[in-house]
């Protein structure tokens, strides 16, 4: 590896994927949970445990970085308010949106309240090993090339099945184990209006696709859906509407590969793991 390498600290890590994502605020849904600097190899995974630390130890890089947040973010009901940005830039009405969202922001809370605060943190400053997760900033990336996609392929005339294949012109959809499906409508139906509803916590169930779908959208795209939420919004049988589940790993995927990729660029080895 060059010499002249630059190692980063956990701050300029975040600040780098705040800046590629477009953003600036720090995201509510990332933390630094033990700082580092003079990182130049950096083990990054989807999900990281305490496992992974050890290997990350093993291995000896200078710092762990996991996409998904820990338990201990208690911060992250805070993030699906982006929600309410991305719907009313969708034609959804500010109080609809801001309702739906309050709905899933105290589920969130529930849960958030009774996790473990500090179980990996810990074992990360028992370890002495820097350890981060940046999630929002880096979905916001996947979210763009994911909708740029779209709307690169896609016109008024476009199907359901366009959609599909213009999200296939990504690699990370290609090269997955998982496949893009059409959870609802017909690949032949029109597609309509086509929002990518991604970076934004986590999906947005029932409550957002059917406002989605009430103020002109015709073609939801979610990266997961849980069973339950899906059920909800079957059951309602929105006329002409369709549901794409493009795959939740590999959507992480197309938003971690570009911040990775300038990493390399840089001149800072990643080691790939869990999902990447
Ligand atoms: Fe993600
Ligand atoms: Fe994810």
């Amino acid at each position: 590896m060059d010499k002249a390498v630059r190692g980063l600290t956990t701050e300029e890590l975040m600040d780098l994927a705040i800046e590629m994502a477009g953003q600036t605020q720090f995201p509510a849904d990332s933390r630094i949970y033990f700082p580092g600097k003079d990182i130049k190899k950096i083990l990054f995974g989807i999900d990281i445990g305490v496992a992974e630390l050890l290997v990350g130890k093993q291995l000896g890089v200078d710092c762990v970085v996991a996409h998904h947040p820990d338990p201990s973010v208690l911060t992250f009901p805070d993030v699906l308010d982006l929600h309410v940005d991305l719907a009313v830039k969708n034609g959804v009405p500010e109080n609809e949106a801001r309702a739906a969202v309050d709905a899933m922001r105290e589920r969130n809370a529930f849960v958030r309240h009774s996790a473990n605060y500090d179980h990996v943190p810990s074992f990360a400053r028992l370890l002495n090993m820097p350890f981060m997760n940046i999630h929002n900033p880096l979905d916001e990336i996947g979210r763009q090339r994911m909708q740029e996609a779209v709307d690169a392929h896609c016109n008024h005339g476009s199907t359901v099945s366009d959609v599909v294949k213009a999200l296939y012109s990504l690699s990370e959809f290609t090269g997955a184990p998982t496949k893009i499906e059409v959870r609802m409508g017909k690949p032949d139906s029109p597609a309509g209006k086509t929002v990518v509803v991604h970076g934004a916590g986590t999906n947005g169930g029932a409550a957002l696709a059917r406002l989605y779908y009430r103020y002109g959208i015709g073609t939801v795209v979610y990266i997961h859906i849980g069973l339950g939420e899906f059920m909800k919004l079957k059951g309602e049988f929105p006329q002409g509407k369709n549901l794409i589940i493009s795959g939740h790993i590999a959507s992480d995927a197309a938003g971690i590969n570009p911040f990775i990729e300038r990493l390399e660029c840089m001149g800072i080895e990643v080691i790939r793991v869990s999902g990447l």
